[in-house]
């Protein structure tokens, strides 16, 4: 019901920004973003490990911009093996973050509507599940819990009560168990072909 009465309040509320996806032009104030919001120890989760050297998952990185086209949130998904299933094959997901919005902005829905568009976005391009590593009382309105990760580990020390999954087909990630991997493109490959192109 909380989460219905929230969608509502947000279809309702007057909007004063978009979601978009992120373009090359927005890397810098992207990163300026982050780093006022999160910190410099931003760098430092075991979450960043399964990003480093890699490119977000096809389509999902987003942005949030206001009505003069500014960056004022941030969202980027990334493709994983959740360990393995019953059968020992890797479970393909999704580690989903940083989520950031830019602090004078904070409380518009900002964060919201990124998450509703990253979970949207995923779900029509055929991911079965959603990982994250963040503070269940804001994310268990997106329907992450963290029953649905208790068998997998971060590759890095992380507090299990924040790990938290997210199905997005049936029982994707019943029976996953294991250390996340990284598994999304690779940077210097992607550049290695624009420069081919
Ligand atoms: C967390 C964050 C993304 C939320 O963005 P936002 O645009 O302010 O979020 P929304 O406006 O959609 O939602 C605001 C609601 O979330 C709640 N909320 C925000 N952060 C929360 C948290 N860490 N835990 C629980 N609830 C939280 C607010 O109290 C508010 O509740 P209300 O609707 O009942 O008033 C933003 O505060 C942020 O960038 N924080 C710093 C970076 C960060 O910590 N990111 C990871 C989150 S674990």
């Amino acid at each position: 019901m909380a989460a219905v009465l929230d969608s509502v309040r947000a279809f309702l509320a007057p909007k004063s920004f978009i979601i978009a996806t992120e373009t090359p032009a927005d890397v810098v104030a992207r990163e300026n973003l982050l780093d006022r919001a999160m910190g410099p120890g931003r760098r430092k989760k075991s979450s960043e490990k399964l990003r480093r050297g890699r490119l977000p998952a096809e389509g999902l990185a987003l942005v949030a911009r206001d009505d003069h086209g500014h960056v004022i949130g941030t969202v980027r998904l990334w493709n994983v093996e959740a360990g393995v299933g019953a059968d020992g094959a890797a479970v393909d997901a999704l580690l989903l973050g940083p989520l950031a919005v830019d602090p004078a902005q904070e409380g518009k829905g900002v964060g919201g509507a990124l998450m509703r568009a990253a979970i949207a976005e995923a779900t029509a391009r055929g991911h079965g599940a959603i990982l994250l590593v963040g503070d269940a009382p804001y994310y268990e309105r997106f329907g992450f819990f963290a029953s649905k990760a208790q068998h997998l580990v971060m590759p890095g020390p992380f507090a299990r009560e924040r790990f938290l999954g997210l199905e997005l087909k049936p029982d994707w990630l019943d029976g996953a168990a294991g250390m996340l991997t990284a598994s999304g493109r690779k940077l210097s490959r992607a550049m290695e072909q624009r420069r081919a192109a």
